[in-house]
């Protein structure tokens, strides 16, 4: 029996996404990042967006939390319908209203997030005073109980650091508190642990998980690690030039790829799951966004490739192949792999 969807929280409808940037002979280039993502997030869900670099999984997340830099990016056209609202339609008072409230994100780099000119305590408590109305002394309490919530002492002096005081992990634990500060519905985590040696990813990955648990949150997970994605996900969609190619449950992604850009990532992995695979190199590179090839993009890597492949663009589908809700947007669903 197909396993019961679970009520949606965060729906992306055909988002489109377009830079342009200046030559300097006057010629104006335009990089097609979006080119229509799909995706579907369900609530206390772990969705993993797994692709190439340069797929374009930081600019959906960003678009999601409402940090797309406009110019130079501009959304043409799509939806972004978080509880049934579109996102794209609220005003920025309203936006960010909802960013650090109801959709935080963590991020690769703590440095970059953390203001280096604030104490990180006070950072915590603008966050709830700002978003939950707290007052001064009710927020510094708020912000010892989230040290405590993210695995850190107790401690006002932790809380008197600034960011650059810290080590690594701590900055990394510090961010997670102060996105989780709100109870937020939807964690964005764009390649958290990357940065971290293998025993601190693998404490901050439990952190999360821990946490989307307690507080019932969703997770858009990013990851290069294809056995971080194997072990926290629940659904997993691909991203190809960005366009998602694929999407499905962990499980049939991992053991029944239907477009041959996730075989070819996937399949070769000797024990997936097992922790510590990083993406496939395939031969070939993600064209830029500025040079997007005809039909199906991923058509020049393709080893199965056909004539409709370089001329029409495939339409997401199941074709009877895959397990309920496991769609991918391939001509050719079915066919025999070369030898
Ligand atoms: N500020 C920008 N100006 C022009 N193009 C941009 C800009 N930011 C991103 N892009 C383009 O958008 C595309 C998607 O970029 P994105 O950062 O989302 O990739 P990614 O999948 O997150 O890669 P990585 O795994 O390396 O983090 C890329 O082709 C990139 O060249
Ligand atoms: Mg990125």
């Amino acid at each position: 029996m197909a396993p019961a969807k679970s009520e949606t929280l965060l729906q992306i409808n055909d988002l489109d996404v377009t830079f342009e940037q200046s030559r300097g002979d006057l010629q104006i280039e335009t990089a097609h990042a979006l080119r229509g993502i799909d995706l579907t997030l369900g609530r206390g869900e772990v969705h993993s967006l797994v692709g190439e670099s340069g797929s374009g999984k930081t600019i959906t997340s960003t678009c999601v939390i409402g940090l797309l830099p406009m110019p130079p990016g501009k959304i043409n056209h799509g939806q972004l319908l978080f509880k049934g609202r579109d996102l794209l339609k609220l005003s920025e008072a309203e936006r960010r209203k909802v960013r650090g409230r109801e959709i935080a994100m963590i991020f690769q780099e703590p440095a970059k997030y953390l203001n280096p000119a604030l104490k990180v305590g006070e950072q915590i408590t603008e966050m709830v005073i700002l978003h939950l109305g707290m007052d001064k002394i009710k927020a510094g309490e708020r912000a010892l109980d989230l040290l405590e919530v993210v695995g850190l002492e107790r401690s006002k002096r932790i809380l008197k650091s600034y960011a650059h005081e810290l080590s690594g992990g701590m900055k990394q634990r510090v961010m997670i508190a102060m996105a989780i500060s709100c109870n937020p519905l939807l964690l964005i985590a764009d390649e958290p642990t990357t940065a971290l040696d293998v025993t601190l990813q693998l404490q901050i990955l439990k952190l999360i998980l821990k946490l989307k648990n307690q507080l019932s949150m969703s997770v858009l997970f990013i990851s290069h690690d294809l056995g971080v994605v194997y072990n926290i996900s629940d659904r997993i969609s691909v991203i190809y030039a960005g366009k998602i190619v694929e999407s499905g449950s962990r499980e049939d992604v991992f053991s029944k790829p239907l477009h041959p850009y996730t075989r070819l990532l996937f399949l070769s992995i000797p024990e997936a799951g097992k922790g510590g695979s990083r993406l496939r190199a395939i031969p070939g590179s993600v064209p830029d966004a500025e040079h997007i090839p005809s039909g199906c993009a991923f058509h020049p890597r393709c080893p199965i490739a056909e004539d409709i492949c370089r001329t029409e663009i495939p339409r997401s589908r199941n074709n009877g192949q895959g397990g309920a809700h496991h769609t991918a947007a391939c001509h050719l669903i079915g066919k025999k792999w070369p030898d």
